[in-house]
């Protein structure tokens, strides 16, 4: 392998270029650097080991092997066919996700992102990982395009959804699905950086009782992203400044979920893998 540069971090907003920006483009260069590039090609295990071997110095916001195990075993227990991802970065979380849901007799992967540049990257990474037939990188903002997936008839209802983005975006775009009815019983979310950089509100509603969503839905929508106990710097990250949801609804109060976390032996973070059960009647 080739020898790997050393840097800094934080996730710029639009028309920033950050840290993150040049070590991705140093990450294509180095991944494509590499001597024994024929071997790797086709085999997403060696891609991921690759993007692995260079975060070891240079610090990436992927999902890494530890919390993606939790994901991996409710993709084998829930076999979707299409599985959608919220915030694709470079593809690392869209190859490791993506191969276990082929593996499973799956159609196809959906991954959302805003960023193009780091979308570009995405693709030339899973095409590298031999993904690129079952993967799909769609760029835009994920509550226009999750939108979009419902009234194009693409996707109808939510098997299997991960949760990768903007923190506040969290809610607001599993509040959209909801309120297009794409969730029903049988759909699970699984929700990265629950407790760090953590997400309060997030793990509030999906934890809460139909009681509990009916109250406070009297209240109507919030206004804008609900940031409440969130970290300054998650709710500065990525999109633009004074952004709102692009819908702003109350979702579906009388949806059921059962939820839980799930958190790697001395990791400081978890997943929240959350499935709706049922539709509770007024
Ligand atoms: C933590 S990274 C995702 C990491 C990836 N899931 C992985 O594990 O490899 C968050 C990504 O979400 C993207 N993002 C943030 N807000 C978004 C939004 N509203 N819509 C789509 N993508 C968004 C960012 O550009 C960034 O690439």
């Amino acid at each position: 392998m080739s020898a790997r540069p050393a840097s800094p971090p934080p996730h710029a907003r639009p028309g920033q270029t950050s840290d993150e920006d040049h070590r991705t483009r140093r990450l294509l260069r180095w991944v494509f650097a590499q001597e024994n590039l024929d071997e790797i090609r086709g085999h997403p295990d060696k891609v991921l080991a690759l993007i692995d071997e260079f975060s070891k110095d240079e610090r990436m916001m992927t999902v890494g092997q530890e919390k993606g195990k939790h994901v991996l075993d409710v993709i084998n227990e829930v076999k979707p066919e299409t599985m959608i991802e919220l915030g694709c970065f470079v593809g690392y979380s869209a190859i490791l996700f993506g191969d276990a849901c082929r593996r499973n007799g799956g159609k196809r992967y959906l991954s959302l992102e805003y960023n193009p540049e780091w979308a570009a990257i995405a693709n030339m990474l899973i095409e590298l990982a031999g993904l690129r037939s079952f993967v799909t990188v769609l760029v835009g903002r994920s509550d226009v395009t999750l939108d979009k997936l419902y009234r194009t008839g693409d996707v109808k209802k939510i098997e299997l959804m991960f949760i990768d983005h903007y923190k506040p975006a969290y809610l607001t775009d599993v509040k959209l699905c909801e309120h297009h009815g794409m969730i029903v019983p049988g759909s699970v979310l699984a929700a990265d950086n629950v407790l760090h950089p953590g997400n309060p509100p997030y793990l509030e509603y999906v934890r809460s009782t139909v009681e509990q969503k009916r109250e406070a839905a009297k209240q109507g929508p919030t206004r804008g992203y609900n940031t409440e106990g969130m970290r300054e710097r998650a709710v500065n990250s990525f999109m633009p400044e004074g952004d709102v949801p692009f819908l702003e609804t109350v979702g579906n109060p009388n949806l059921v979920y059962q939820s839980e976390l799930r958190q790697p032996e001395g990791h400081r973070d978890a997943i929240e893998v959350t499935r709706c059960v049922g539709v509770q009647e007024a």
